[in-house]
């Protein structure tokens, strides 16, 4: 089993108490992953760009606890969320313990308070899944390097990916920065299922601190969560070619990225958006996430590329919010374009500004 290597000794620690903090961004997929197999593995590879402002920030404060209170089984945590307590967290974090502990049996030892908060609203429509898990991820990384202090940065980084994942499989694509792959996929060497790695092939400078304002159209609470989406692509009449297209618009990418040839960018980067959406579309129940000013968003976006030139474009989530996606050098223009333009499509004439970022940081 390649996850082996992962599983840490069951030591008893001899550290009393201690805590960790840790800054996670999230991040945008270019190629989506949609779609998984049993244990957070995901059906096709994905990439993103990570994100430098919409991060979490969380603090893990642990204890060690007698052994008449552990629990082989079950983690004792609290989740405080922006200084309130929040019940209502627990269960996906316990069910992260739970999927982490046969790496992690050390965690019995311990009972944990998280402390955790947002640089983006909370009911901002965007996902926190994805920095949440992968803040959380590292936290306990970080208590598992102080038990085993000669552990190297690379298994740190690459085990904190791994647990990230099994929380939230995007999440594993949000420890390093500016691009991440995770899943296999042929063309990227030491790519793989189980966690995310760094975009290890030439990319042209353009994308270091290429620019993501994302439009918030719809801030309330996704019709559909995303584990129940890809739960739908079991069976899903296009799954098999949808799978293959991801694998496809991977390939592509590769000399785009090398190049700068910002026009098959553009055309992969949309086409995955609107598959994406496609799967929702045409799954059995179908769904629809987009709004009408999605749609009007992502017009204005095409007459803007189509007037201009600027190379700018869009791309989606699981959700109505667009991530319009454009060069740095074209910053002051596009800013310009969403204060006269595209505020008006905006829930309460609200984005948020981001662009690609370094990944995740201790603090
Ligand atoms: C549409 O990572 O949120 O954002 O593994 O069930 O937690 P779970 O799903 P999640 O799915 C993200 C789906 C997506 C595309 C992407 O980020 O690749």
């Amino acid at each position: 089993m390649p996850d082996k290597e992962f599983i840490a000794a069951d030591v008893n620690p001899t550290i009393e108490n201690g805590s960790v903090s840790w800054e996670a961004p999230s991040n945008i997929a270019l190629v989506k992953y949609w779609g998984k197999k049993e244990n957070q593995i995901p059906a096709n590879p994905s990439l993103s760009f990570t994100l430098k402002n919409c991060k979490t920030t969380t603090k893990l404060n642990y204890v060690k606890v007698t052994e008449a209170h552990q629990n082989s089984e079950e983690i004792t945590f609290e989740v405080i969320f922006e200084g309130v307590k929040k019940e209502s967290f627990k269960p996906k974090i316990a069910s992260f313990f739970k999927r982490i502990l046969p790496y992690c049996a050390y965690l019995k030892h311990f009972r944990f308070e998280i402390i955790s908060e947002n640089s983006f609203p909370h009911s901002s429509g965007i996902a926190s899944s994805a920095s949440g898990m992968s803040a959380l991820a590292l936290c306990v990384m970080s208590l598992e390097k102080s038990l085993f202090p000669e552990m190297s940065d690379d298994f740190f980084n690459k085990k904190a990916s791994f647990l990230a994942r099994l929380g939230s499989g995007s999440a594993g694509r949000s420890i390093k920065g500016n691009m991440v792959v995770w899943g296999e996929h042929k063309d990227v060497l030491l790519s793989s299922d189980y966690y995310g790695i760094e975009y290890p092939l030439k990319t042209n400078a353009v994308f270091k601190d290429y620019q993501d304002t994302i439009l918030l159209v719809d801030k309330g609470i996704k019709q559909v969560s995303s584990t129940v989406g890809h739960d739908l692509m079991h069976g899903h009449p296009f799954a098999e070619a949808r799978f293959k297209q991801a694998n496809d618009h991977l390939s592509e990418l590769i000399p785009a990225f090398a190049d700068a040839d910002l026009e098959t960018f553009i055309k992969i980067v949309e086409s995955e958006a609107l598959s994406l959406h496609s799967m929702m579309m045409s799954s059995d129940p179908y769904f629809l996430l987009m709004k009408p000013n999605t749609l009007a968003l992502i017009h204005k976006i095409w007459e803007k590329r189509e007037q201009s030139g600027i190379p700018v474009c869009f791309t989606l989530d699981a959700g109505a919010n667009v991530h319009m996606l454009y060069p740095s050098a074209n910053k002051e223009e596009i800013l310009e374009f969403v204060k006269n333009e595209l505020v008006v499509y905006c829930e309460n004439g609200h984005y948020i500004c981001d662009e690609v970022g370094e990944g995740a940081k201790m603090l």
